[in-house]
């Protein structure tokens, strides 16, 4: 693995590289992380993984000061699954140059997330765009676990014809049906005995909305989402992944994001 953190020596070790896949990332790896690198090593061009925690992205700086970093362990990893190249770039290495894209915004920025988190989606297409221009990978594998994100990313580059395919992949869970997420590092004990039993009960919902078709209200679920122990529920809404509205048909994932203490969780399902 060749570490690189300047984008100039980056690009002339891989110019000629016309098979490159990307892996973007902000570290604190964990299996989700390892399973989307993996398809990548398994594929047949060459990998790279970038970390770099985007301060753009970040709605509150509180959030960016304790967004979990685990430096020595993500190298460990990356050894270990034997990826080509690993770029960790300063802040200015990322933007201190003129991009050639403008950002596109898909208007479904403005839905969930994007109605929690001012300028999120900006800052996230802002750096992916970047890393794109920087690194001009003929893939980039992206996890379904932020299918919000996955879809802006999609149309951001079809809106300005980037030649990158993007690659979904799959979320990863653990028993208890939790997604991995680095985020998920921060709870102790307790408050993640409190997220298995709310995934419990969202889980339930959704069964109970296909099979019994439940009406119960919104906002009576996400007063039982509390009263079990989450410290605010953003949202938790029903999606049609082919419409992106309320489905009207039996094909939707769930989508939520709630607060386990300070740590904001998302997922779909
Ligand atoms: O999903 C993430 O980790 C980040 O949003 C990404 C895509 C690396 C951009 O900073």
């Amino acid at each position: 693995m060749k570490l690189f953190t300047n984008k100039k020596k980056l690009r002339s070790e891989i110019r000629k590289i016309n098979n490159i896949s990307l892996v973007p990332t902000m570290g604190a790896l964990h299996e989700g992380h390892e399973s989307i690198i993996r398809k990548s090593v398994r594929g047949s061009g060459k990998t790279l993984v970038s970390i770099f925690i985007n301060p753009k992205q970040f709605n509150n700086r509180k959030d960016l000061k304790n967004y979990p970093r685990n430096n020595k362990n993500d190298i460990k990893i990356l050894k270990r699954l034997k990826i080509d190249y690993l770029y960790k770039p300063s802040y200015t290495d990322v933007y201190k140059f003129k991009t050639k894209n403008k950002i596109y915004l898909d208007k479904f920025s403005k839905k969930l997330c994007g109605q929690f988190r001012k300028g999120h989606f900006r800052g996230v297409i802002n750096v992916v765009n970047r890393l794109l221009e920087i690194t001009k990978p003929k893939k980039i594998l992206l996890g379904k676990k932020d299918f919000q994100q996955l879809y802006l990313i999609k149309k951001h580059i079809k809106k300005n014809r980037i030649k990158t395919k993007v690659l979904p992949c799959k979320t990863v869970r653990d028993k208890n049906f939790i997604a991995f997420s680095s985020r998920l590092k921060k709870l102790n004990a307790h408050e993640k005995t409190k997220l298995i039993r709310i995934i419990k009960v969202l889980k339930k919902y959704k069964k109970d909305l296909i099979t019994k078709k439940e009406t119960y209200s919104f906002s009576l679920i996400k007063k039982k989402i509390i009263s079990l122990g989450a410290k605010k529920v953003d949202y938790i809404k029903i999606i049609d992944l082919n419409t992106l509205k309320k489905p009207n048909k039996n094909k939707f994932n769930l989508f939520y994001a709630i607060y386990i203490g300070n740590i904001r969780l998302i997922d779909n399902f």
